[in-house]
């Protein structure tokens, strides 16, 4: 295989307490085994503009590292792709707020990543760019004259063409998605809705595979739900250390049963309306109370962003009410922690949780869900409770699959999942683990690649009929 280079805003931490978390967990696995080079921020924010970069290098790869300054990361990382972008894609027209001169940083940011990447590539390399930030990486690489494979994958959902026009912008993003060679999207649905954005709003030919044509440039379009190393994963949640992080939990829990949330804390992610489907549950069933306790992982997000912030308050406000409501001397119904933990400390936690409770508004894929059935104890399976419009719902279709906003079926769901037989847990945990066993994080990358270098081959055989 060719060189591969994976582009990302976030570039992947090195050490092993890596917190939980989509695009570095899926994607530092995916490197490891092909090598290459890795570029992006550096996280660095320095006071004055300038191109401060360096390259490191990692076991078998390189990692290529870009500092911003100030301004540059407010417009850019904050306010465009935070702030409008973010919400936008996830369908949150009501908070996002499109602003010119953000747009315009954003786009200087990623002209000025492509004119450092530039001289790092060699000719054969495949580029492979990742998420929202990056939209017009491609474009700035092919104006100057970078003409290798490049492909772009899309960690979030895309929205159906009349929301993705809330952007000032939308045009011109979607103009520059069709640089790329390939653009892969976590389901059919978001790639569907692409194809129709471009088809309203672009003057494009579709093609009946499914591709575009603007000019004499094929871009491929398709569905590349992202996944985990599974064999990893429950290899790592079966072994010693994680198994006496999960005996000491268990010792704590007592003869109590154990639901966990595990997520950033994101707007998107529900937790609000999860908190309270909890509480309805206890409401109804008085014979839950002292038995049951929520462990909601929340880990700090984006804090630099207001509507983070804001969400952050509400649900000290909210997992302190229920508590203050429902709790006693001996029993907290819900333990509310703001941190990271490692994936050991995590793997621990799903293995002992009885339910993994997942209820995103709307998410991309959402690889907790998948963690958590990774790490179930096959003899002793617990529970998934899932969101529809998770992205993972679409594949883990045995899972207990909720609509997030409807807080009194979410409810409903806890306690089906608290009262399930083993028979029946066992039966659902193997078809998703089966199916998680052989579409892992590995799969996922071959079918993007292969995907990339036949698009790539066509792309420029067009090129070539067109010019002779
Ligand atoms: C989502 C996005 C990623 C992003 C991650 C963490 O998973 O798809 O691109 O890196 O959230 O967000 P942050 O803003 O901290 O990078």
């Amino acid at each position: 295989m060719e060189r591969l280079v994976i582009v990302s805003n976030r570039v992947p931490t090195l050490r092993s307490q890596d917190p939980a978390g989509g695009l570095s967990v899926a994607l530092k696995s995916a490197l490891e085994e092909s090598g290459g080079l890795w570029f992006g921020w550096s996280g660095k924010v320095t006071e004055a503009p300038g191109s401060d970069w360096r390259v490191n290098q990692h076991d078998g790869f390189s990692l290529a590292t870009l500092d911003l300054c100030r301004a540059e990361l407010r417009g850019y990382y904050e306010e465009f792709s935070n702030r409008t972008l973010w919400p936008v894609f996830h369908g949150r027209l009501d908070i996002c707020r499109p602003e010119r001169k953000a747009f315009d940083t954003y786009r200087s940011v990623n002209r000025r990543f492509a004119e450092v990447l530039t001289p790092l590539l060699k000719d054969d390399d495949t580029i492979w760019v990742q998420d929202y930030h990056l939209i017009p990486l491609g474009k700035h690489l092919r104006h100057r004259g970078v003409e290798g494979p490049l492909g772009f994958f899309l960690h979030i959902p895309f929205p159906p063409p009349q929301t993705f026009a809330a952007l000032p912008c939308y045009r011109e993003l979607l103009a520059d998605l069709c640089f790329y060679d390939l653009v892969g999207f976590q389901t059919e649905a978001c790639a569907e809705n692409f194809r129709h954005a471009v088809a309203e709003f672009l003057d494009a030919e579709p093609g009946a595979d499914g591709s575009l044509r603007m000019g004499d440039h094929v871009t491929q379009v398709d569905a590349f739900p992202v996944s985990l190393d599974t064999a990893a994963f429950a290899e790592m949640a079966q072994s010693e250390e994680v198994e006496e992080t999960a005996d000491q939990l268990r010792d704590f829990m007592g003869d109590r049963q154990w639901i966990c949330g595990v997520e950033r804390l994101d707007y998107t992610k529900g937790l609000a309306e999860r908190l309270r489907a909890f509480a309805t549950a206890l409401d109804r069933t008085p014979a839950l109370r002292g038995h049951i306790s929520l462990i909601q992982v929340a880990a700090p997000s984006r804090e630099s962003v207001p509507e983070y912030r804001e969400m952050r308050s509400q649900l000290e406000g909210l997992s302190g009410s229920i508590n203050g409501r429902f709790g006693s001397f001996d029993w907290t119904p819900i333990h509310y922690l703001n941190r990271t933990f490692s994936q050991k400390q995590l793997a621990a936690l799903y293995r002992v949780s009885r339910v993994g409770l997942v209820t995103p508004l709307r998410d991309g894929m959402n690889l907790v869900a998948k963690e958590y059935i990774a790490a179930q104890d096959p003899e002793d399976p617990g529970v998934l409770i899932l969101s529809r419009f998770a992205g993972s719902a679409q594949e883990l279709t045995e899972a207990l699959l909720v609509n997030p906003f409807d807080i009194s079926s979410t409810a409903e769901a806890i306690q089906d999942a608290l009262e399930m037989p083993l028979a029946e847990r066992r039966r659902r945990w193997r078809q998703m683990k089966l199916h998680l066993d052989t579409h892992d994080v590995h799969a996922w990358r071959n079918a993007f690649l292969d995907a990339l270098a036949e698009a790539s081959a066509d792309s420029s055989a067009v090129g070539e009929t067109r010019a002779a």
